[in-house]
C-alpha cells in the first residue's frame, strides 16, 4: 500500500493493521518515507487518534527499532519511573536515591528539557563533570555496585521514538495521547525493567490538560506495561503550578538536594515519597505499600537517599560536594524581581507561563539542537493559596544575561492570578491507575 492511502485512511478515522503501521514506521527509517509524510500521518493521528491495537503495533515496532537491554546479569528487581513532563519536577533525582538505597535498581532513562517542561539529564548535567552519555555495560556495572545510573536515550535505544520525537516537536504533535504512550512505553520498555511507575501531569503546565485525557493516557500505558508482562502503575498528578519552589536546572539540583536533606518544600516532598514508595513495592523490596512507604519515609529521614544520590554523581563523573556547597554548581550572577500588583490571595500559577519564561531566559531550550544555561531559573517566592501584599516579592528570575528578561519578567507577572479569596487547596495525587 502507498503511503498516501495509509495517511488518508488515518485522516478518515480508519484502524490500520498491525504490519501496515511496522511498513510505515520501517519506511520512515530507511529513508522511502519522507518527513513530510510522516508528519501528516502523525498529525491525522493527533486528530483521529488510535484504536489500542494500533497504539501496541507502534509501540512493539518502535521498541524493535532499537537493541532490547538484558540487565539479567544484574541481580534485583530493575524499576524505573517516569513523568510525562512538567515545570519544576525533580522528583527523579530524589525518588530514584529513595528507592535504590532501599534496595531496588533503578537503571533510570532520562530526557531533556524540550518546550517548557525540564529535563532530568539537563539538570545533573549542571553538575560540573557529570556524564549520562554511559554504554550499556558501563551502565550495568553501575547498577551492580550502587543500584542506580541516570542515563539518556542513546541511538541504540529506541531509536525510532529519537526520530519520531523530534519530528513531533516541531509539527505541533506532541500532545496526543497514542503519540505519547507508544513513545514512553518503547524506551520503558527497550531498558529491560521489570516494573515501571509512571507519574501522568495533568494540568497547565502539563501536555493533558483535562483529567480525562490524562487517565486515557495512564489506562494505556498501563496496559501496554502489562501485556509486556511488566509491574506497572500510574499516578495522575496537579501540573497546575510548578512543582516545589525552584524552576532551572542547577536550582533544581539545589532543591532535591535540599529536599534529600528533609527540608524541601511539601508538595515535592510528598509526591517523591510517594513514587519511591511505589517504586520499593513494585520492586518487591517491602510486602505491602505501607511497608514501603515507611522504607521510603525512613531513607529521607536517616539521609540515605541523599548519600545515594552523592555516590552516584561520583559514579558519573561529577562532584558529589555540590550537594553541600552550591557555590560549586553554575550559579547566575543577576536577580530580577516580580512584585505582586496588589493584595489577595495567590489563585494560580500558570506551570507553562512559569517554564515558557525560564525556557526564555536560557534554562529551557528551543529546538534539540539549542544548549542550556545551567545556572539560570526561577525561584517561586510563593505557591497557590497564599496570602501575598501589593508590592512583595513573588517569585526572582536567576539570569547570566539580559536576553529575553524583560519578555521573561512579563510572561511571569501573568503566570500569577491573584485575587481577594483563597482558593480551595488543591490535591496533588489526584489518581491512581493500575
Ligand atoms: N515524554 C516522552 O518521552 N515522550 C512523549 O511523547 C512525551 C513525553
Amino acid at each position: 500500500m502507498r503511503t498516501v492511502d495509509l495517511i488518508e485512511r488515518k485522516r478518515d478515522g480508519e484502524e490500520l493493521g498491525p504490519e501496515e503501521i511496522v511498513s510505515l514506521i520501517q519506511g520512515y527509517l530507511d529513508g522511502q518515507v519522507p518527513d513530510y509524510q510522516m508528519s501528516a500521518f502523525l498529525m491525522a493521528v493527533y486528530f483521529q487518534g488510535m484504536a489500542d491495537r494500533e497504539v501496541s503495533a507502534l509501540t512493539e515496532c518502535m521498541l524493535r527499532s532499537g537493541q532490547v537491554i538484558d540487565l539479567s546479569s544484574v541481580p534485583g528487581v530493575k524499576v524505573d519511573k517516569h513523568s510525562t513532563g512538567g515545570v519544576g519536577d525533580k522528583t527523579s533525582l530524589i525518588a530514584a536515591p529513595l528507592a535504590a538505597s532501599a534496595g531496588v535498581v533503578v537503571p533510570m532513562i532520562s530526557g531533556r528539557a524540550l518546550g517548557h517542561t525540564g529535563g532530568t539529564l539537563d539538570k545533573l548535567e549542571s553538575i560540573p563533570g557529570f556524564r549520562t552519555d554511559l554504554s550499556i555495560e558501563q551502565a550495568a556495572e553501575q547498577l551492580r555496585t550502587c543500584g542506580l545510573c541516570y542515563l539518556g536515550q542513546s541511538p541504540e535505544l529506541a531509536p525510532a521514538d529519537g526520530r519520531l520525537y523530534s519530528l513531533r516537536d516541531v509539527t505541533g504533535t506532541v500532545p496526543s495521547v497514542p503519540l505519547i504512550a507508544s513513545s514512553i512505553m518503547s524506551k520503558k520498555l527497550a531498558a529491560g525493567l521489570d516494573g515501571l511507575v509512571l507519574d501522568v501531569k495533568v494540568g497547565s503546565g502539563a501536555f493533558m490538560k483535562k483529567q480525562v485525557e490524562a487517565r486515557r493516557l495512564a489506562q494505556l500505558m498501563v496496559a501496554i506495561g502489562r501485556r509486556a508482562d511488566k509491574r506497572v502503575q500510574a499516578l495522575i498528578t496537579d501540573m497546575n503550578q510548578p512543582l516545589g519552589y525552584a524552576v532551572g536546572n542547577a536550582l533544581e539540583v539545589m532543591e532535591a538536594s535540599q529536599t534529600l536533606l528533609n527540608g524541601g518544600p511539601d508538595d515535592l516532598t510528598r509526591l517523591s515519597l510517594e513514587l519511591a514508595a511505589r517504586m520499593i513495592y513494585s520492586g518487591r523490596v517491602a510486602r505491602t505499600l505501607e511497608e514501603a512507604r515507611e522504607m521510603a519515609q525512613t531513607r529521607l529521614i536517616d539521609g540515605s537517599g541523599y548519600r545515594k544520590l552523592k555516590e552516584v554523581i561520583q559514579a558519573q563523573g561529577g562532584n558529589p560536594q555540590v550537594l553541600d556547597r552550591f557555590d560549586l554548581l553554575p550559579n547566575a550572577n543577576g536577580a530580577r524581581e516580580v512584585n505582586s500588583p496588589r493584595s489577595g490571595f495567590v489563585s494560580a500559577i500558570d506551570a507553562r507561563d512559569i517554564g515558557r519564561a525560564a525556557a526564555l531566559i536560557g534554562a529551557g531550550r528551543a529546538t534539540r539542537e539549542d544548549t542550556v544555561d545551567p545556572a539560570v531559573g526561577i525561584i517561586l517566592e510563593v505557591k497557590a493559596g497564599e496570602r501575598v501584599e501589593a508590592g512583595s516579592v513573588l517569585c526572582r528570575l536567576y539570569y547570566t544575561s539580559e536576553n529575553n528578561l524583560e519578555e521573561a519578567a512579563h510572561v511571569v507577572e501573568d503566570a500569577f492570578r491573584i485575587s481577594s479569596h483563597a482558593a480551595e487547596e488543591r490535591e496533588l495525587i489526584l489518581e491512581v491507575v493500575g
